[in-house]
């Protein structure tokens, strides 16, 4: 696989993924020819991270029109409603799959090819997000002290979007601007997306980083040893309360107590102003099997239960700034991630 192969891409008449699951032991591409092997794909998290799944959502409509030549609208219809579903939490993917079937419902209605249609409300979707990640690293750069040490959780860069990513995205631009002076990389039970994916790709960089056990980020904080930290987003609700990668939270907390900036990054497509707070949003709660196993063996006594959210929630007071691709809400308040969307819309900056 090259390292530039786009994470997601529409190759003739199918959905391509780099297969997510498989990083980074195998390098290797994965081919959703129906929507019904695109849905497994998202579920089994071969393809996500909040703006990828809108993404691979928004292809999957066309996906769905393309695979029914003898009437497109249906199948992206019957395809939208597989795909909002396929994992709740990151607005995203229900936003990219309603704004792709609101594109083909429009050409059927103009007398138009559904299909191709849906594939350039798809490609827009892509194009938007690349510049979104080019934006938000600008934006956020001031953010980023000379010499910081960085901590992130989970994984934000390339393999989430179709760009350098969100959180990812600004680390990479601290680095080339010479404001890095390491990443730290929580490994982020129970699926190390950290461990799996974001030192592939801080390898790629040529970032210096070090993968850490989740619970080792309190004595990194207690030795003075994180200058900021910065994480990606799945849905950040009106009242500026972020939803993210369970462990997320825990980071909030310590950050608070040791006077560190506790940082999001992440585009205006991943706000939902209709969702009042994080208590209000939908929590995917995961297989007990990912945490009472490892690597396909059992590391707890058969069939105990587990507690296994994907997701947690940080209160807008924990949160020191929101950098969106139209500017920086700091302090993160409800008419401060507002004005993020009112300026996106505008094309201004807040
Ligand atoms: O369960 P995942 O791996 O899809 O969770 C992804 C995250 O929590 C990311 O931090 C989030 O989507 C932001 S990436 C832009």
């Amino acid at each position: 696989v090259p390292v530039r192969l786009p994470t997601i891409a529409w190759r003739d008449g199918t959905v391509q993924l780099v297969d997510q699951t498989r990083l980074p032991a195998d390098e290797v591409l994965l081919t959703c020819r129906t929507v019904t092997e695109l849905v497994a794909a998202i579920r089994r998290l071969a393809v996500r991270g909040a703006p990828a799944l809108g993404i691979a959502g928004a292809y999957g409509v066309a996906l769905g029109a393309a695979t029914n030549p003898a009437d497109p609208l249906t199948g992206a219809r019957a395809a939208a409603q597989l795909l909002e579903v396929a994992r709740p939490t990151a607005v995203n993917l229900a936003a990219g799959v309603r704004r792709t079937l609101a594109a083909a419902v429009d050409a059927a209605e103009a007398g138009a090819d559904v299909t191709s249609a849906a594939l350039a409300a798809a490609q827009a979707l892509a194009a938007e997000d690349a510049a979104a990640s080019r934006a938000m690293a600008e934006h956020g750069l001031p953010l980023v002290p000379p010499g910081a040490r960085v901590l992130t959780h989970c994984n934000t860069g390339a393999l989430v979007s179709a760009g350098e990513g969100t959180a990812f995205g600004l680390v990479a631009a601290a680095h080339r601007a010479g404001a890095l002076r390491h990443l730290w990389v929580d490994e982020t039970r129970p699926l190390l997306q950290g461990a799996r994916l974001t030192t592939w790709e801080a390898r790629q960089a040529g970032i210096p980083h070090s993968v850490l056990p989740d619970g080792a980020a309190g004595s990194l904080f207690a030795r003075g040893e994180v200058d900021l930290v910065v994480i990606g987003a799945d849905r950040i609700c009106a009242d500026g309360s972020v939803v993210n990668k369970v462990g997320s939270y825990p980071l909030a907390v310590l950050a608070h107590a040791h006077g560190v900036p506790f940082v999001v990054v992440a585009p205006t497509s991943t706000i939902d102003l209709g969702t009042a707070c994080g208590d209000d949003v939908q929590i995917e709660h995961r297989a007990a099997d990912e945490v009472t196993s490892y690597a396909g063996t059992l590391v707890a006594p058969p069939g105990t239960p587990a507690y296994n959210p994907a997701f947690d929630v940080t209160p807008a007071r924990l949160v020191t700034a929101i950098v969106c691709e139209s500017g920086v809400a700091s302090p993160v308040g409800a008419g401060t991630v507002a004005a993020l969307v009112v300026a996106a819309r505008a094309g201004t900056t807040s």
